[in-house]
C-alpha cells in the first residue's frame, strides 16, 4: 500500500464548504489587508494561546525576524539557539545582524539543552529561541529563571502545552507559523507573534508596517510583514477544527507506538518513538522516530511508496552560510547524532489505520531482512 506523506485534499475536503465561504466574504469586503478579517484571527489566536496580544504577521520567518527587530536586537548582540531545526530560527537571527551561537539539544526529546545554554550566555547575550520541535514543548522557564529574554519558537506547535504552560505562551513571545502542512495551516504563508507584552504587541505592528506608527511618520525601520486578510479568513474558518485535527495526530501517534510495542521494534532498540513526557501535550506535527541504519531503511520505504521525510539531515552549525562562525562537526555532538538518526513518519489527522499499519510492517520487513 502507498502511504502519503500528507494528503492535502484529503485534509482540507471536509472543511472546503466553510473556507470558500470565508474567502469569498472577504473578496466581497473588499479588504485586502487589514481590517476585520485579520482583527478577528488576532483575537481568537491570543485567545488561543491564552496571552494578552497576537500580532499577525506574513510567515513564521517574519515572526522571529520582526520580534528580534521590535526587540532591538541587531549588531553586536548574540541570540543562543538549537542547531537542530528549520533554518528559519538561526536565519532570522543572522539577518537582523545578531550573531547566533548554536547550544547542543537533549536526546530524547530534541530540545534544546537548557545546561548547554547556560555554558553560552555572555555579556553579549540578547535572547534565547528554545524551538518547540515537532510538536512538543521545549523548556523556557530556566531561561527566564536566568533573567534572559525568551523568544519561543512555536512554528511546529500551535495547542502544545507542557507543565509551564502553552507554548508561545510563557516567554517574552512566541512566534507561530501557518505554513500550509503545519497544524493550522493557511493557503499560503502566515504567521502570528503572540505576547502579554503591550508595548512589544505595538512595536510589532509598527514593525510589520515599515516601522510606521502613523502613516507615513516611521520613528523604525521595519518591514511589510502583514497577513493578508484572505489567509486570516482561512485560518479563522479552520481554527474550530483544530482541536479535533490535533486529537487525530495524537491518536495516530499512540497507534504507531502501539503497534511498534506490538511488533518489538521500539524494545530492540532498532527504532526510538518519540516521548511525551509527563505533563506534557504533544501535538505532533511531525511524528519523529530514531531508526537504526536510517538512510537504508528509508531508501526501503521510498521502494514501496511509503512517503517519509528528514528534519533535519544537516544541524545549522555546520551549514555553508554559516561557515564563519567556525563550528566544525564534533562540537554539537547530540544534534549531529540526530541529524544522521531522525525519520519522520505520515502522522495528518486523516491518516487511515490500515495506513500506519502498513507503515509500521514495512518498517518490520526491512528490519527482518537485515
Ligand atoms: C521551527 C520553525 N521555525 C520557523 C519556521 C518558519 O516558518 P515559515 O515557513 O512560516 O516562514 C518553521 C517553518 O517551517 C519552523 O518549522
Amino acid at each position: 500500500m502507498k502511504v502519503r506523506f500528507f494528503d492535502m485534499q484529503r485534509h482540507l475536503r471536509p472543511i472546503r464548504k466553510v473556507v470558500d465561504q470565508a474567502i469569498n466574504e472577504v473578496v466581497d469586503s473588499g479588504r485586502f489587508i487589514g481590517g476585520p478579517a485579520v482583527e478577528r484571527f488576532e483575537q481568537e489566536f491570543a485567545d488561543l494561546v491564552g496571552t494578552r496580544f497576537a500580532v499577525s504577521v506574513s510567515s513564521g520567518t517574519d515572526a522571529l525576524l520582526s520580534t528580534m527587530m521590535a526587540m532591538g536586537i541587531g549588531s553586536g548582540d548574540e541570540v543562543i539557539t538549537s542547531p537542530f531545526t528549520f533554518f528559519a530560527t538561526a536565519g532570522s537571527i543572522v539577518r537582523t545582524g545578531a550573531v547566533p551561537v548554536f547550544a547542543d539539544i537533549l536526546p530524547d526529546t530534541f530540545e534544546l539543552d537548557p545546561d548547554s545554554v547556560m555554558q553560552r550566555v555572555g555579556r553579549r547575550t540578547r535572547a534565547v529561541i528554545p524551538v518547540h520541535l515537532f510538536g512538543r514543548m521545549a523548556q523556557v522557564e530556566p531561561y527566564l529563571d536566568a533573567g534572559l529574554t525568551v523568544i519561543e519558537d512555536a512554528a511546529q506547535s500551535v495547542l502544545a502545552r507542557g507543565p509551564e504552560g502553552n507554548a508561545g505562551g510563557v516567554g517574552s513571545a512566541g512566534c507561530f507559523s501557518f505554513f500550509p502542512a503545519k497544524n493550522l495551516g493557511a493557503f499560503g504563508d502566515a504567521g502570528a507573534v503572540t505576547t502579554n507584552d503591550p508595548e512589544l504587541a505595538a512595536t510589532l505592528r509598527a514593525v510589520r508596517t515599515h516601522g510606521a506608527t502613523k502613516k507615513y511618520y516611521h520613528p523604525m525601520v521595519g518591514g511589510n510583514f502583514r497577513m493578508d486578510a484572505l489567509q486570516a479568513a482561512v485560518l479563522s474558518a479552520e481554527m474550530p477544527f483544530l482541536q479535533g485535527w490535533t486529537d487525530a495526530r495524537r491518536n495516530n501517534a499512540a497507534t504507531y507506538a502501539r503497534l511498534f510495542n506490538e511488533a518489538g521494534l521500539s524494545n530492540q532498540g532498532l527504532v526510538t518513538l518519540p516521548g511525551e513526557g509527563d505533563g506534557y501535550f504533544h501535538v505532533y506535527n511531525q511524528y519523529v522516530v530514531r531508526a537504526q541504519h536510517r538512510d537504508a531503511l528509508r531508501a526501503f520505504l521510498n521502494d514501496q511508496g511509503i512517503q517519509n521525510a528528514v528534519y533535519y539531515p544537516k544541524p545549522l552549525h555546520l551549514q555553508e552560510c554559516f561557515k564563519d562562525l567556525g563550528y566544525k562537526p564534533g562540537d554539537l555532538p547530540r544534534a549531529e547524532q540526530a541529524c544522521n538518526e531522525v525519520l519522520a513518519l505520515p502522522v495528518y489527522p486523516e491518516l487511515k489505520r490500515e495506513e500506519i499499519e502498513a507503515v509500521v510492517s514495512a518498517i518490520d520487513q526491512f528490519y527482518k531482512g537485515l
